[in-house]
């Protein structure tokens, strides 16, 4: 298996990740959590070592999930990768850019971004129980909280990896200027930040600078939440609760030229008996600077089918045709 290092960490990561996000159901219109553990199992059993969760999805519901996932497995085969700074659950209500959202259970709540070091250590307490384990591979802080000094973050997040409760520090839609900053005082093991043949804002400044100071970079959505897998056709229907009925990819249009985008790859999906989904992830793991794609699935068959992504190689004329085909769609 092709495993790869978050920068010099020593957390080796399979170049598929498993997102669980949608998992937790929320902002996904929900799900049944039977068939979330099933997927989640499925994935691992298919070959994808790591898991990706964050304590703001579904409000801690998503890494109870991943712990119930993973009971009975030894813990050294499974990496667990999960984010912080994401507070609903602060009676203080500390933090900035306030934001109402519902929890699974339908109860009203305010989250705000909060890398305080003292909520950090809150933070990682709740996680590891939900998680049911006594360490986080890779811990990482969701989102920068421009109110909080960047280096207290920081000296906190190492704390906790001298304590032994995070083998890793990763940091999540941060800059350049913000990975500098973070840099100073940690060795980053990894940025998660969004990337698909469609979202390519990482190309000109974030991968050169992650490949020069060697840290790893897991890109998120690489499906664009679907719609690279060919499944979103014009008439699919959101429930509610799915942020996608909103979103500006999903409108009409959009979706008629992806899947037009999508067609003109066919012949490169049939010469590897792949579809849609294992072409484009296939891509993303492959594309220069890239450590590993993290993927989302809501079902078993999803997750099997998207981990043979992992199985092929596409030749460099055949890489050229994809991105060229998504060239005029680029956002
Ligand atoms: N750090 C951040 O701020 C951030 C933000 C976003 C995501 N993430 C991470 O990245 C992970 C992946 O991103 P994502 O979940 O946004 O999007 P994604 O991986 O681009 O898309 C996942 C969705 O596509 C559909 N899908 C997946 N495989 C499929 C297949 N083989 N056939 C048909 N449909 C398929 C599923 O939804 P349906 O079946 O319902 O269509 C699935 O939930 C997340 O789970 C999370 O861990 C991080």
């Amino acid at each position: 298996m092709d495993m790869r290092q978050l920068g010099a960490s020593g957390v080796k990561v399979t170049p598929i990740i498993f997102g669980a996000w949608a998992v937790g159901g929320w902002m996904w219109g929900g799900a049944d959590d039977q068939q979330s553990i099933d997927t989640i199992r499925a994935a691992i059993d298919a070959g994808v070592n790591t898991i990706d969760t964050a304590a703001i999805y579904g409000m801690g519901h998503s890494e109870t999930l991943v712990g119930k996932a993973i009971a009975g497995r030894p813990r050294d085969q499974v990496v667990i990768a999960t984010k912080c700074g994401m507070r609903w659950d602060d009676p203080k209500a500390e933090g900035i850019e306030p934001w109402n959202q519902k929890t699974p259970d339908g109860q009203d709540v305010v989250v705000r971004k909060n890398s305080k070091p003292a909520s950090i250590a809150w933070e990682v307490e709740q996680s590891l129980k939900r998680l049911n384990t006594d360490y986080i591979d890779l811990y990482q802080i969701h989102w920068p909280d421009t109110s909080t000094p960047l280096e207290d973050s920081m000296a906190a997040m190492e704390k906790l990896r001298e304590a032994g409760k995070i083998r890793a520090i990763g940091v999540s839609n941060y800059n350049v200027q913000q990975m500098q900053q973070a840099g100073k005082v940690v060795k980053l093991a990894s940025l998660q930040p969004p990337y698909s043949v469609l979202r390519r804002g990482i190309e000109k400044e974030i991968l050169p600078y992650c490949r020069d100071h060697d840290i790893g970079v897991m890109v998120y959505s690489p499906l664009e939440r679907g719609l690279l897998t060919g499944k979103v056709t014009v008439d699919r229907k959101f429930p509610p609760g799915d942020h996608r009925a909103e979103h500006k990819l999903f409108t009409v249009d959009s979706r008629r030229r992806i899947l037009t985008a999508l067609e003109s790859i066919r012949p490169i999906a049939a010469r590897h008996k792949a579809n849609f989904a294992q072409i484009i992830i296939n891509y993303t793991i492959h594309v220069p600077g890239i450590t590993a794609a993290l993927v989302g699935a809501r079902t078993v068959e999803q997750a099997q089918s998207n981990a043979f992504a992992m199985t092929f190689t596409l030749s460099t004329d055949e890489r050229q045709v994809i991105r060229g085909a998504f060239d005029p769609l680029v956002v």
